[in-house]
């Protein structure tokens, strides 16, 4: 009650102070005048003004950051149109676009330096393996977060280990064979046995591929999968352009390997055309480098086990097969252009450098020991006579191409093979899961 007396009081007073004398008198402008005033003074106009030069010093002086890779010659190409129907296409991509993923990558645009670009959520199949790991290593240097999927058959958990504790890392122990659902953007497709000595035991190309495309179709990520030169099987064109279909032997001990990653392209296109996928497909030619697998026979790494074993290095026919070999960093760029660029290819990755097996025994001998002994036994059955890749697609329109010849490369797996073998021997054996270097004497192979 009091404070209603009070409170009528004040009306009136104020009232009756109005309309006899007002000491404020009603000025409109001090609205204007009273900010412009705040702003003047102590200095905060000085202030306003130098966050703005700053701020336009930083946008419009400074150079921008490239979105990851200089391939705007080829950012406005749409994929073409035999691949895909246009109206698909579109749709999907506003998907990915929606969900935050791919567009914030490739927009074509620059990333403003010092605006950090949003991380993807990407699966690396096979991230464990050889050339997985040096995969993961940059993905996480970039800022994505990475899944890595591997059942371990090849790869080693030693190859990712170092990054064990990073929030954006995961791993899990899971065989493609059996589906999987994971929301992420990116798919990159390595799980499967590369060696001879492997992969006769593993159906993982066809069923695994298949997977992984319904998870990639489920989830609306972009696939990318790792193909071979082996599709090229024997080839009778050489240098091999991604136009060549190849000549397998359909029936042959190696066929698993080939027929399965034929099969597995296929897939990859039947999806990309049927369902709408982003696929990109890479046929990626003989790679080496650290983290191989030891004692798996290919070629390279059974070469330099067998020279720093002061073993004879096991030439298999006439040594006058030839491949070309490729250093894993260089691969590992090209794939990562492939993903994020705008053509599904297949495109070749590998170094044109060509050698045969006696060039390359050689360049073992001059990097290992020059006094390692060269044996030959018989070759194996199916061993493709000549192998080099066409990369001019690749270098066009991912604007890529190796960057470490092999007399560069190789000793930089010497070192990590030396310390393998004679440092962390045990460990490195029994992991890899694979046989001594005896028991490779038949399975050997140039791949
Ligand atoms: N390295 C090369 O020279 C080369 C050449 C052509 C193609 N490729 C392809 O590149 C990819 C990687 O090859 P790499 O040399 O790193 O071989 P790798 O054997 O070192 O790696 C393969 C990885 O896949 C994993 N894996 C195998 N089967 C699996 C399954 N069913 N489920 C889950 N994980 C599985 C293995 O444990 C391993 O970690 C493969 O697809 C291979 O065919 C490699």
């Amino acid at each position: 009650m009091g404070s209603e007396l009070i409170y009528r009081g004040h009306d009136d007073e104020t009232q009756q102070v109005s309309d006899v004398y007002s000491p404020k008198p009603n000025k409109p402008w001090l609205s204007v005048t009273r900010p412009v005033r705040y702003m003047l003074r102590e200095q905060r106009l000085i202030f306003v003004l130098i966050g703005i030069a700053i701020a336009t010093l930083f946008f419009a002086l400074l150079p921008s950051s490239p979105a990851h890779f200089s391939h705007q010659k080829y950012d406005y190409n749409p994929i073409p149109d035999t691949y895909f129907p246009s109206e698909t296409r579109l749709t999907h991509r506003a998907v990915y676009e929606n969900r935050g993923g791919f567009g914030l990558v490739n927009s074509g645009g620059k990333i403003p330096l010092g605006l950090k670009r949003k991380g993807l959520r990407i699966v690396v199949t096979g991230g464990a393996g050889f050339v997985g790991s040096h995969l993961v290593d940059r993905l996480i240097n970039r800022g994505d977060s990475v899944i890595v999927v591997d059942n371990f058959f090849t790869g080693r958990k030693e190859n990712v280990m170092h990054h064990f504790g990073n929030p954006r890392f995961e791993l899990i122990r899971h065989d493609v064979v059996e589906p999987l659902l994971l929301e992420v953007d990116q798919i990159y497709h390595l799980a499967c046995p590369a060696s001879p000595v492997h992969y006769k035991f593993n159906p993982t190309n066809v069923v695994g591929t298949l997977n992984m495309l319904g998870l990639a179709k489920r989830v609306g990520a972009r696939f990318l999968l790792t193909s071979t030169s082996e599709v090229y099987g024997d080839p009778l064109q050489h240098p091999q352009v991604e136009t060549y279909w190849g000549n397998v032997n359909p029936i042959g001990v190696r066929s698993c390997y080939d027929e399965g990653k034929r099969t597995a392209e296929t897939l990859t296109m039947d999806y990309h055309r049927g369902a709408g996928v982003e696929v990109r497909i890479a046929r990626i030619f003989n790679t080496y480098g650290p983290r191989m697998c030891i004692d798996d026979g290919r070629v390279v790494s059974n070469f330099v086990a067998q020279a720093l074993r002061k073993e004879p290095l096991t030439v298999y026919g006439d040594g006058k097969q030839t491949r070309s070999f490729q250093y894993v960093s260089d691969l590992v760029e090209g794939l990562m252009r492939l993903m994020e660029g705008e053509h599904v290819g297949p495109f070749n990755l590998g170094n044109p450098g060509e050698f045969t097996m006696m060039e390359l025994a050689q360049v073992v001998q001059e990097t290992i020991d020059s006094n390692a002994k060269i044996e030959f036994r018989p070759n194996t059955e199916d061993d493709p006579h000549k192998r080099k890749p066409d990369i001019s697609k690749a270098k066009e329109l991912l604007g890529w191409e190796p960057q470490i010849p092999l007399r560069k490369g190789l000793p930089l797996m010497v070192s990590d093979f030396r310390q393998r073998i004679f440092g962390d021997h045990k460990e490195g054996s029994s992991s890899t899961g694979s046989a001594s270097s005896s028991d490779m004497s038949s399975t050997t192979s140039t791949s």
